[in-house]
């Protein structure tokens, strides 16, 4: 790894340390370099706080060094007043006069404006240092600009001859490691959804238990509104949306919103547009068959990470695990189990 790639790589680092807290805004991490060395660092802590470039800058006693400095950057510095001022303002301010930059932000609002910005007023640009990895440190903000729709994460645990489960069995295939796992993911995306049957079958609580962080928003997908007295889900922390066909009027539970939508065709793509209008960028979609079956005949999906247990289901009433074609982009055994994740080869983010 050059050196160029090893301060970006320390951006995503420090990018990374805000999963779960941004959204809608994009995870970005700062550093500043004098002489080889990193003498600042910072990131996006909170939406409507200070950007990255800003933090990294502050970090700073002396900020006379700023012009013998270089900032490292793992998105594109923001040319727009939204929240804040533009970083690119304080770049010029603060006279450094080298900005390295993994990825071009997608938003219209800035989408190379900073980088020309920078440029014309006699700043050295460098683009593009570990690009394709600097995408995948804020999936939900890239989805949303450029897919239009949260980044869809399909999770399921299959048995070693592919199958997800029994019919009205709760069956166990994942293990304490995966299940840890499974909610580190739950505290990074900003929202899970189930269908009715996994809801009726295993009674899960779909909170984030066993990491730091958040939990997820929580979607039930019931048509008739109605859940079992002992749900669960009712008891986690975190707000639940039960999506069902019929009126919000029939039928009411504590901390939980009601979306009427239609159970037709369209129903995925308007959970979908839902959640971006909340401005919940991902979602985990974490079963049943069915439910991840529709996800993937509609094409409405980014990343499958599917748990391979190392023991057959053989029963008469088996449930075949989905079928997930797409592009492996990481193997790992993780106790007994295997993760496999995979990439959708149509996903744009
Ligand atoms: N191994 C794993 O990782 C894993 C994970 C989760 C669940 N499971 C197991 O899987 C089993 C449940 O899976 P399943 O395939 O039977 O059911 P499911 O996907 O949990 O739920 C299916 C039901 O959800 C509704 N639904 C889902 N998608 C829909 C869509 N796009 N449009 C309209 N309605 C939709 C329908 O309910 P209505 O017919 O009521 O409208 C449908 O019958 C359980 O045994 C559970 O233990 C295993």
């Amino acid at each position: 790894m050059s050196q160029h790639q090893l301060f970006i790589q320390r951006c995503f680092e420090l990018a990374l340390l805000a999963n779960g807290k941004v959204t809608p805004n994009p995870k970005v991490g700062a550093v500043i370099v004098h002489n080889g060395k990193i003498i600042g660092e910072g990131y996006h802590r909170f939406p409507g706080g200070p950007h990255a470039e800003i933090n990294a800058i502050n970090s700073l006693t002396n900020k006379e060094l700023l012009p013998y400095c270089s900032i490292y950057v793992s998105l594109e510095p923001c040319n727009n007043f939204g929240k804040t001022p533009p970083c690119v303002e304080s770049i010029l301010k603060y006279k450094i006069p080298e900005v390295y930059i993994s990825v071009i932000d997608p938003n219209p609002l800035t989408m190379g404006k900073s980088v020309e910005k920078l440029k014309a007023a006699g700043v050295k640009v460098t683009l593009n240092i570990l690009s394709e990895k600097g995408k995948t440190v804020s999936p939900g903000f890239f989805s949303s600009i450029i897919n239009k729709r949260p980044y869809v994460v399909l999770k399921f645990a299959q048995s070693l001859n592919k199958k997800i489960g029994v019919a009205n069995t709760n069956v166990w295939i994942s293990n304490p490691y995966t299940k840890r796992l499974t909610h580190k993911w739950r505290s990074e995306l900003n929202a899970i959804i189930v269908g009715s049957n996994t809801l009726l079958v295993d009674n899960p609580m779909l909170n984030n238990r066993l990491y730091f962080g958040k939990s997820p928003v929580k979607l039930l997908l019931k048509r008739n509104g109605v859940l079992p007295k002992d749900a669960a889900v009712l008891r986690s922390a975190g707000k639940t949306i039960i999506v069902s066909d019929l009126s919000p009027k029939t039928f009411s539970y504590p901390n939980t919103d009601i979306w009427q939508l239609p159970f037709d065709d369209d129903l995925l793509k308007n959970i979908l547009a839902n959640l971006k209008k909340e401005g919940l960028n991902s979602l985990l979609v974490e079963g049943g068959a069915t439910l991840i079956n529709h996800f993937i005949q509609q094409d409405l999906w980014d990343e499958a990470r599917i748990f391979t247990g190392n023991h057959s289901i053989n029963h008469p009433d088996s449930i075949p695990a989905p079928t997930i074609e797409g592009t492996l982009i990481n193997s790992t055994n993780i106790g007994d189990n295997l993760l496999q994740v995979i990439k959708n080869k149509k996903s744009l983010a």
